[in-house]
């Protein structure tokens, strides 16, 4: 049975770009599935598509087992979305934004007040709930804009970078609200430039860059395919490399690991099984040995490792700052304008 999203063989291309070359995704009902990619992989086409936001050149998709394309209406009932502001309406105040979407759900004016305010105080926006959206900061506006998509708790949601712009308190803070949500059964497909934030928040992920997914997995399986844990030592002497090498390589992987040395810095990684166990091994046997060491450690792949060897570069997530300057800058000039 497919998951609560899922999609298969999604393409969509804007003149030349195939912002989407075929993709594929079962998200498991109360699972969060982290969608993984540089700028202009296509993650927030998939968003668009998988919300009914944009019609796809072809493919199929299916949410909290509606189809997409033949009932958008009925998909837009059982799903929450927060992306780039769009929930936000600048001229109300962030209170009467959140009432608003209540209503707009349907809630009778009380619950939707007393949902409203759970929300602020839970967002940290209490202080500010009386002033109109448009004095918001970028990230309160972001903030604003992820309590609006919580107002209903739909049974599937889609965040789109949901804490590009957030200080890291706001981002941990977002990110246990998340789990939260999940925990009450909620299905999330978020994406995300942070590979910091799939490998907290998301039981599987999908790294795609350029409209196609290139790799799928939890985060302990895509870091295993990159080759897992080595041992990492810095010989104090040059002439005790070889020596050192010698153990390493009878120690590590298999018994007879590839060892790298790099004779400039005096540093020897092995791949190894065994993990701390072994590097208390290994420091035995160079001891035994007469090789002194300036350093050793045990090094486990981070998913930034694992990103780098999948798309052959590092993951630039879109700088903080930026984003939250942009928004201000919008904000100023359309002021200046007035
Ligand atoms: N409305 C559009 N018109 C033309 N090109 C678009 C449009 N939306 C997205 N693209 C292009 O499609 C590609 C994927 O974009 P997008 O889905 O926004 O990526 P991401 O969200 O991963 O940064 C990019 O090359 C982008 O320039
Ligand atoms: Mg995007």
């Amino acid at each position: 049975m497919p998951g609560a999203i899922y999609a298969e063989g999604l393409v969509k291309t804007f003149g030349d770009v195939r912002a989407l070359d075929g993709v594929d995704l079962d998200v498991p009902e109360g699972t969060v599935l982290g969608l993984l990619g540089p700028n202009g992989a296509g993650k927030t086409t998939a968003v668009r598509v998988l919300t009914t936001l944009l019609q796809p050149d072809s493919g199929k998709a299916v949410v909290a087992g509606i189809d997409v394309l033949k009932h958008p209406n009925e998909v837009r009932r059982s799903i929450g979305l927060s992306g780039q502001f769009a929930a936000v309406d600048e001229y109300l105040t962030g209170r009467e934004n959140l009432r608003m979407v209540g209503q707009l759900y349907q809630m009778s004016s009380r619950a939707a007040k007393a949902r409203a305010d759970e929300l602020l105080e839970r967002f940290n926006l209490a202080d500010a709930a009386d002033r109109t959206a448009k004095t918001y900061s970028g990230g309160m506006r972001r903030r604003l804009d992820l309590a609006a998509a919580l107002v209903v708790s739909p049974p599937v949601m889609f965040m789109d970078e949901p804490t590009t712009g957030l200080d890291p308190r706001n981002r941990q803070q977002l990110w246990s609200i998340i789990q939260e949500l999940v925990a009450g059964g909620t299905t999330l497909l978020l994406t995300t430039q942070y590979l910091e934030e799939a490998d907290h928040l998301a039981h599987d992920i999908c790294v795609v860059d350029h409209g196609r997914v290139i790799a799928r997995g939890t985060a302990d399986q895509l870091k295993a395919r990159t080759g897992g844990e080595r041992v990492e030592v810095v010989v104090h002497q040059q002439d005790r490399i070889d020596t050192a090498r010698t153990v390493l390589a009878a120690l590590g992987k298999g018994g007879e690991a590839t060892v790298t040395v790099d004779e400039h810095t005096r540093k020897l990684t092995v791949p190894v099984t065994g993990g701390a166990k072994l590097l208390a091994e290994v420091i035995r046997e160079l001891d035994t040995r007469g090789v002194e060491i300036d350093d050793i450690g045990l090094r486990r792949p981070t998913l930034d490792d694992v990103f780098i060897s999948l798309t052959g570069h590092a993951a630039e997530a879109e700088d903080a700052t930026k984003s939250e300057d942009a928004a201000e800058l919008a904000k100023n000039t359309k002021e200046a304008g007035k």
